[in-house]
């Protein structure tokens, strides 16, 4: 038998390709598991179905930046439905288990229902069902858990910041009120969209009060509530260490009222750091990428709003998918070119960061992306 020669693609070819590094000339080989430089193997995809929100939370949108004049991405930008299911398609060939929609708010994004359906129908190699969740800061869960559920939708996670009225409509900057968010979170469980899992960023001097009565609020719900360190994510937050209250002080405070012990991680690479009421209360989690970096275990990559593939939150650059889904490559192509992408990585922006001295500031000099662009 002999080879039958196999089609070249000429790099030159590859018209709006200029971000994307490897575009293997060989084929087939497209697709089968990957592992990077640090033998971390692709896992999780985060796919950003907005840059745009309805609130201006001060350590991801502040006001003064992303205003009236603020550049969004223009419609035409924006990937279709039929290409993220495209590109889902390919990366669940090379090992994602896990989608999470994000954004900006991903409920914003119209019919994403419809979205949800199409992934929902996807399959591991292994034949299992996608695990598919979201991240939303709950403004619009009340009117569109129900649908969400429907449609394929297994959990959400919730941002929510603060408890006490006055500190949530400051920390959102759009005056939006905290009881609109914890009936869409109730509406979420009520349809089974669970465990639902509650995001409190702690940002020292500001809501580090609420850690308490959120604790307090969420014990036996069957809610997981998790602190977030504040991160140095993005170039416009201001970000500053002394804003950052160590997850360590978060649970000396919530052991000073509530005895917690610690509980083994779910999965490997999670990003929470689970403990368990040891009175039968519930779970909790701290995710501490400042104080306790977990780039070690980091299976995530992240797909942007226009279809770049970024490989690290505190990415400068991502790869442009987009000019590959519109260039009219085969899907066997794509994979060829996503695996060598993969293959190469070796980001792990919060260790380096730990490393440096405590008032550095954020590393590295490329301008980062933002995190209501790249999703969170
Ligand atoms: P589960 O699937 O429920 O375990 O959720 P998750 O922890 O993967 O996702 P979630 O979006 O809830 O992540 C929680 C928060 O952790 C995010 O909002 C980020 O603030 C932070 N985070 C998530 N992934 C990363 C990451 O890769 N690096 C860093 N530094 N922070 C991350
Ligand atoms: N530090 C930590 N978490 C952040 N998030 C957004 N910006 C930051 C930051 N600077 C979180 C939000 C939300 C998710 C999308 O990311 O609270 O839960
Ligand atoms: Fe919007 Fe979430 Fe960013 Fe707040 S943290 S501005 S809710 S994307
Ligand atoms: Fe992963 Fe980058 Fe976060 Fe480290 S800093 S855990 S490499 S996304």
């Amino acid at each position: 038998m002999t080879d039958t020669p196999r089609k070249i693609i000429p790099l030159a070819d590859l018209r709006y390709a200029s971000r994307v590094p490897t575009v293997p000339a060989l084929l087939p080989a497209p697709t089968g598991l990957l592992s990077d430089t640090l033998g971390r193997p692709l896992r999780d995809l985060r796919i950003s179905v907005t840059d745009r929100c309805n609130f201006r939370c001060n350590y991801c949108m502040p006001s003064e930046v992303f205003d009236k004049n603020y550049a969004f991405l223009p419609q035409s930008s924006l990937l279709s439905f039929e290409e993220i299911t495209r590109l889902a398609t390919i990366f669940v060939a090379h090992g994602v288990e896990k989608i999470r929609l994000t954004g900006g708010e991903p409920l914003l994004r119209k019919n994403l229902e419809v979205l949800i359906e199409m992934l929902a129908r996807l399959q591991t190699p292994a034949g299992k069902p996608l695990d598919i969740t979201l991240t939303t800061n709950g403004s619009l869960l009340a009117k569109k858990a129900r649908s969400l559920k429907d449609a394929g939708l297994q959990r959400v996670t919730v941002s929510l910041d603060a408890l006490d009225d006055a500190i949530f409509r400051g920390m959102n900057d759009v005056d939006f009120p905290v009881a609109d968010v914890l009936r869409g979170i109730e509406v979420a469980q009520r349809v089974g969209l669970a465990p639902v899992k509650i995001n409190m960023v702690v940002k020292r001097g500001t809501n580090d009060g609420e850690i308490l009565p959120l604790a307090r609020h969420f014990r036996h719900s069957g809610a997981v509530l998790r602190f977030i360190e504040y991160m140095d994510v993005g170039a416009t937050n201001g970000w500053r260490m002394d804003e950052v209250l160590p997850s360590s002080q978060v649970i000396a405070r919530l052991q000073a009222e509530f005895p917690l012990v610690a509980i083994d991680p779910n999965y490997s690479g999670e990003t929470a750091e689970r403990w368990r009421y040891l009175d039968g209360g519930g779970e909790i989690g701290v995710i501490s990428s400042v104080t306790q970096a977990f780039c070690g275990e980091c299976n995530r990559a992240r797909l942007s709003t226009e279809g770049k593939l970024f490989l690290c939150l505190f990415a400068s650059q991502g790869h442009d998918l987009r000019a590959l889904l519109r260039g009219n490559y085969a899907d066997a192509q794509i994979a060829a070119a996503i695996g060598p992408i993969w293959q190469a990585r070796s980001d792990r922006y919060s260790e380096i960061r730990a490393a440096l001295p405590p008032d550095a500031g954020p590393a590295g000099g490329a301008k980062r992306v933002e995190m209501s662009y790249i999703g969170g």
